[in-house]
């Protein structure tokens, strides 16, 4: 008898953006004439920079010809690629990198919720609260996390609460832990860290030989100068820290799929002997194991964003999200809503008005003004009592929803 992997049943029904996509469709099918605004998932709206598409186009016409044809890439992807990555992305923040020291990937969400793979089934992991969904759930998947309890935290994980006491700034925990997520600039809440904070963290996972999972995803959309867009800015973080960046955001790759995973060779984690091995080496197995690489045309059009052309254009279209950014955040306070983020993130994050729940707010607003975002308790218990809009919608529909939510009744 085919028996299923039973951690499933301990995840909470849907994929939180899956519900969401229910919920609309639900009340779409209700109000067909209804003209919904969605700024929930964080999805960009921006077609390609033309860099992009140009090289699209001339990759394609390569595959089309018996000379330029390629069949299976590199699993760990091209060379031309990680060479531009290395050059562009690290050398001018002081970071030296390896070729074989970068990974390329369909997306920092596949790579996010796959590295747990390479550790011990036994390691606690701690994750901010609220949290990117991904993480926690690949773990639920994997049986290292126990049950959800009633109080929304599973029984093995360590949730690190970012609050308005602490200025959604993680602390600490206060018991061991092996696997630390952190996101900054952060998913959902749209905060940063300084060096100063991140090398806490650093100098914890040091000290007590944990691993921590940096997802860099939305460090092009930084503004201020005196924020780290590595983890690797941080003296000693390459004995301990995997980086995530994607393409998603920065150029528009939500649907074409492009990102890289950072294993420095120095990463070292303990079998139960206490040996030290290279994840670097894990990983580099795990990839070629169950990964074919990204498609040829696809590296080829996100090298193109390392022209200069390429570079001024994804620019001015994270400019035209960030503008965005600052019509929600000025809208909402004008509107009388505490809001953080949005400076240096994409997403800005309020409080829900009159003590509403995320979930209620969510229907508030779609039921009264026809404005899709994404309930804070979906990221977390700490999220409960807020709520995620994203900068990722076009101006007209952002200008709109502004309009729409300084109208509703609170
Ligand atoms: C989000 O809305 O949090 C992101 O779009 C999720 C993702 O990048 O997978």
């Amino acid at each position: 008898m085919a028996k299923i992997n039973e951690n499933y049943s301990k995840l909470p029904g849907n994929y939180l953006f899956s519900e969401i996509a229910r919920r609309i469709q639900a009340y779409r099918a209700a109000h067909p004439e209804a003209d919904i605004i969605r700024l929930g998932i964080g999805d960009v709206t921006q077609p390609l920079a033309p860099a992009v598409v140009d090289a699209l186009h001339r990759a394609v016409t390569e595959m089309g010809q018996a000379e330029t044809f390629r069949g299976y890439g590199p699993e760990q992807g091209y060379d031309f690629l990680i060479e531009k990555i290395i050059e562009n992305d690290y050398k001018p923040l002081g970071v030296q990198l390896d070729m074989d020291e970068v990974f390329i990937s369909d997306g920092a969400k596949c790579d996010t919720g796959n590295i747990q793979e390479i550790f011990s089934q036994d390691s606690i992991i701690a994750v901010t609260d609220p949290v990117y969904p991904v993480y926690v759930d690949s773990n639920v998947m994997a049986g290292r996390t126990g049950v959800l309890g009633a109080d929304g935290r599973y029984e093995r994980i360590v949730y690190l609460p970012c609050t308005e006491a602490n200025s959604l700034k993680p602390e600490l925990p206060e018991v061991p832990v092996d696997l630390i997520y952190l996101c900054f600039p952060n998913n959902p809440t749209g905060m940063t860290l300084k060096k100063d904070e991140l090398k806490v963290w650093v100098d914890y996972a040091r000290a007590n030989q944990a691993i921590i999972l940096f997802d860099a995803a939305y460090e092009a959309f930084i503004q201020e100068p005196d924020i780290p867009h590595s983890i690797y800015e941080v003296e000693g973080a390459k004995e301990v820290a995997i980086e995530f960046r994607s393409y998603s955001k920065t150029a528009g790759f939500t649907g074409t799929r492009c990102a890289y995973t950072v294993v420095p060779k120095t990463v070292m984690a303990y079998d139960s002997d206490g040996k030290s091995h290279s994840l670097n080496k894990l990983w580099l197995r795990r990839q070629t194991t169950k990964f074919n690489g990204v498609s040829y045309p696809i590296q080829v059009a996100a090298a193109a964003i390392y022209t200069p052309e390429g570079q001024a254009q994804i620019k001015s279209v994270i400019d035209y999200y960030m503008t965005n950014a600052r019509i929600i955040r000025e809208g909402l306070t004008q509107a009388g809503f505490k809001v953080y983020g949005g400076v240096n993130a994409p997403y800005i994050w309020l409080k829900t008005p009159d003590n509403l729940s995320s979930w209620e707010f969510f229907d508030k607003l779609l039921s009264e003004v026809q404005v899709v975002g994404t309930p804070g308790a979906g990221f977390g218990p700490s999220g409960e009592g807020y709520f995620r809009l994203t900068a990722f919608g076009s101006r007209e529909n952002t200008e709109r929803a502004m309009e729409r939510i300084k109208s509703l009744k609170l």
